[in-house]
């Protein structure tokens, strides 16, 4: 695609993205701009360096759904036997560049003072031919883990199978982790993660519903 074309694209990006402003209550009315501005950021950097934009390798063509910008509507809401019940905002990315795989990140906010919270970046692999998937993420908490599971339709249900931490991450400390994603009737995507830690058998954690940003 020439740089033409994107642009008209992120113009159009820009106005579907106005539109779903004025329904999206919770963000910031320019928090939608601000993302899709980072995004051709993205773009542009390839332009620079002469590459065409990537196509989606077959492999992850079973996760497809999943890709896109997405913002959280309504907030998310967290919960544990320890905590009192919590909301927040999120910002997701989930991408590709063409290798088997999908990369991710989701950053959280507090819902009023915007401050960042949890972060956590990574990726999606599928073993080839299967539906196994294997999801990989590195935490601003110091926790890195790896989860495995099956993407089946539209729903993808992985739970830790390894969960390594720095020497000094805040206790209690994680123990188990399962989370399950699925595109809904109404086009949004969902994740529901839950967890056990060293004070607590496996409970949920997060609930959270988003909307896509991105085209
Ligand atoms: C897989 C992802 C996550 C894991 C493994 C995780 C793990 C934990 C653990 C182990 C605790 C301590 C629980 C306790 O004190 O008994 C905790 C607390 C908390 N989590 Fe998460 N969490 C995750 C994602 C998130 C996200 C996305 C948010 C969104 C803002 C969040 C917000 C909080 C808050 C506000 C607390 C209580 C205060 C604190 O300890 O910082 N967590 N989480």
């Amino acid at each position: 695609m020439d740089y033409n074309s994107q642009n008209a694209l992120f113009g159009l990006a820009f106005i579907s993205c106005n539109a779903l402003t004025a329904r999206c209550t919770h963000f910031p009315g320019n928090w939608q701009k601000i993302t899709l501005r980072n995004l051709d950021g993205v773009y542009r950097s390839s332009e620079n360096l002469g590459m065409e934009p990537p196509k989606l390798n077959p492999v992850v063509e079973p996760l497809s759904w999943m890709l896109g910008t997405w913002l959280s509507e309504p907030p998310g809401v967290g919960t544990f036997p320890t905590l009192q019940p919590f909301q927040y905002l999120e910002e997701v990315h989930i991408s590709h560049v063409g290798q088997p795989m999908l990369n991710f990140s989701f950053n959280s906010f507090h819902p009023e003072t915007h401050k960042p919270m949890h972060r956590e970046c990574g990726f999606i692999r599928l073993k080839p031919d299967t539906n196994k998937v294997a999801f990989v993420s590195a935490q601003n908490t110091g926790v890195v883990e790896v989860e495995e599971g099956e993407v089946n339709g539209q729903e993808l249900c992985v739970s830790s199978h390894s969960i390594s931490r720095i020497s000094f991450a805040k206790e209690p400390h994680v123990q188990q982790i399962t989370r399950k994603f699925r595109l809904n009737s109404e086009g949004k995507l969902e994740q529901t993660v839950s967890m056990a830690t060293t004070t607590q058998p496996m409970t949920q954690h997060l609930h959270i519903t988003y909307k896509k940003v991105t085209p």
